[in-house]
């Protein structure tokens, strides 16, 4: 899970024709697309569900990567499993059982991943972090596209990245919030490999070159960490 991976936000899509728009980023070169499910309670917004997922499946066979903003991930990660999620992560503050959860996911056969909010700690991934395939840390605030890159957020990268250099293992970092040309350098040599981006792929006339674009900064970034 280490490898630089970009995962378009179809939250920024045109909806009207999602399937086209999710195919679109898959010729552009996107290896993952990421699929934010919104409640209205852990966030402030309402998304999709299983049903739009299962459709979604049908336009691609890139990784689905399955956000859950929701207050009972529990009672959803089977339902998201079988509409065809391969990565699906779960908020620490929202899992009271993060333990069970992470293990249901990857008992369903699925890659499971713990996500932080921009102002929740690092240290509560004390006694899961070797249980998880990838941390998603926010960026953002969760439950909108086009908000503005939290900079603490590199601090907290690096802090995270160290960590699991320094335990030996192989867990995936990826970043969601305000990731755009201007921000992936400086994400990436701060030690994270996977990049959502939903605004700054989506808003784009192409998304091709935007991709490409952000590529090559991503990969600059990892040389200058070294
Ligand atoms: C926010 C979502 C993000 C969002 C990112 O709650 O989790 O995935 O789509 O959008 P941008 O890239 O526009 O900040
Ligand atoms: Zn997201």
């Amino acid at each position: 899970m280490q490898e630089i991976q970009f995962a378009p936000s179809i939250l920024s899509a045109d909806f009207t024709r999602l399937g086209e728009e999710i195919e679109a980023v898959d010729h552009a070169g996107a290896e993952v697309i990421h699929i934010d499910v919104m409640d209205g309670h852990f966030v402030p917004n309402i998304t999709i569900g299983p049903l739009v997922v299962k459709a979604a499946r049908k336009a691609t066979e890139k990784i689905f990567d399955v956000h859950l903003m929701i207050t009972d991930a529990d009672q959803y990660v089977d339902a998201f499993a079988d509409a065809g999620a391969d990565w699906i992560t779960v908020h620490v503050e929202a899992c009271t059982h993060l333990h069970r959860t992470v293990s249901r996911i990857k008992e369903l056969g699925k890659k499971a991943g713990a996500v932080l909010n921009p102002a929740t700690s690092l240290s509560c991934l004390d006694y899961i972090l070797e249980d998880l395939d990838l941390v998603m840390l926010m960026s953002v605030n969760p439950g909108f596209g086009g908000q503005s890159f939290i900079e603490s957020t590199l601090t907290k990268t690096d802090n995270l990245k160290k960590r699991i250099d320094t335990l030996g293992l192989e867990i995936g970092i990826e970043i969601d919030g305000g990731i755009s040309p201007a921000t992936i350098e400086r994400v990436a040599a701060a030690g994270a490999n996977i990049f959502v981006a939903g605004s700054a792929i989506y808003g784009c006339d192409e998304y091709g070159p935007v991709i490409a674009e952000m590529r090559k900064l991503a990969e600059a970034g990892k040389a200058k960490r070294g």
